[in-house]
């Protein structure tokens, strides 16, 4: 059990990402596909397109992920894959992959959960990283503060009651009309460096509820009016806009974005009271998922840590974003405390799942 090569597979959402990891933490190997396009044009993910786009690339992107490892199939150790939440039609064209290549080399298979996934890929890049530590998860479709106290045993601190900060990120990208072939992230991240934070008064959300959970749905709609009011034309992309109306947009995105992660400040502050109290010993504030991939969410944090006496542990932005290593990272903690299934059936029929 001391050298596993796992393989991981990632289709919860938009990406069809996989990658080959040794259990000594290396990356072998690191594929994604990505429906950039097809989010540009639709603005946003629409679960039948994003699933025809993972089944017309699943074989080869796996293929390469094992070219690039130098491998064939019969070197692996075990199959991960994640298996939720996401959007099920996606997730079960990479269960039916996995399954499929599990039952032909006679490999063992780990399901995998997408968030836990996004937290314990942290434990590749800091060694030190032991469990209990806090968790902040930030992406597209969750908010999540988690007191990890060991593999498989967390504590839910807090989640979001309506929207995600990526969700609230990604729609404003869209009012302010900024270039989506990225995701709606990086691209008011950039914009906002051109803004002023204190330009438009947004309000904090959730101030009366002295608890960790978040709630995003408010400050989208302030953002929504802050546009109506300054009569901003999301027909117009950004790079069509006047000087005046670049700069305008730009106050609004900075401004957005200062609340936005004051949210998680405060939250994270909070958090760490919390988990104290359960955990004393806590050490690490891990940052993960899309959003953590962001400049600004990571030096406010990092004054958050620093006040108290932890460490921030922010993986690099391709491992924070939906990738294949952290499904593989997670199959190999799990199959190294021998919680995996047993390999399917060669002759086990496609539509099985
Ligand atoms: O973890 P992820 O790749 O997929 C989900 O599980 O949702 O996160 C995607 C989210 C999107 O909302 C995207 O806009 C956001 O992460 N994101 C960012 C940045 N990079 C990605 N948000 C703000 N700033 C960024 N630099
Ligand atoms: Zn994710």
């Amino acid at each position: 059990k001391d050298d596993l090569v796992v393989l991981g597979i990632e289709t919860s959402c938009d990406d069809t990402a996989v990658a080959v990891v040794r259990s000594n933490g290396e990356i072998l190997s690191q594929v994604i596909s990505s429906q950039s396009e097809l989010l540009a044009r639709y603005g946003g993910v629409a679960p039948k397109m994003a699933e025809e786009a993972h089944s017309l690339v699943i074989d080869q992107v796996v293929e390469e992920a094992l070219d690039k490892a130098n491998l064939t199939a019969n070197n692996l150790s075990a199959v991960a894959v994640t298996i939720g939440p996401g959007l099920s039609l996606c997730l079960r064209v990479g269960v039916r992959k996995a399954r499929k290549l599990a039952g032909a080399f006679n490999l063992p298979i780990i399901g995998v959960h997408h968030m836990e996934a996004h937290a314990l890929v942290a434990r590749i890049i800091e060694h030190d990283l032991h469990f209990p530590f806090l968790a902040l998860l930030i992406s597209g479709g969750h908010n999540l503060l988690v007191l990890a106290r060991d593999l498989g045993h967390y504590i839910q601190l807090g989640t979001t009651i309506d929207d995600a900060i990526g969700e609230a990120y990604d729609k404003t990208a869209k009012w302010l009309a900024l270039d989506l072939r990225k995701s709606g992230g990086p691209a008011l991240e950039e914009l906002a460096k051109e803004g002023n934070a204190q330009a438009v008064k947004f309000s904090t959300p959730m101030k009366q509820h002295k608890d960790c959970n978040f709630s995003y749905a408010g400050l989208k709609t302030q953002v929504r009016l802050a546009i109506e009011s300054r009569n901003i034309n999301p027909e117009i992309p950004i790079s069509a806009a006047s000087i005046q109306e670049r700069s305008s947009r730009a106050d609004i995105a900075a401004s957005f974005q200062r609340i936005a992660v004051l949210h998680l400040e405060e939250r994270c502050e909070r958090a760490i009271d919390w988990a104290r109290k359960i955990d004393p010993s806590i050490k690490h504030l891990v940052v993960s998922g899309g959003v953590a991939s962001n400049k600004y969410v990571r030096s406010r944090l990092y004054t958050v840590v620093e006040k108290n006496d932890l460490k921030l542990v922010c993986p690099p932005p391709n491992l924070c974003t939906d990738n294949g290593v952290m499904v593989a990272w997670t199959g190999i903690e799990h199959f190294r405390m021998g919680r995996f299934d047993p390999p399917p059936p060669a002759d086990e029929p496609e539509d099985f799942v």
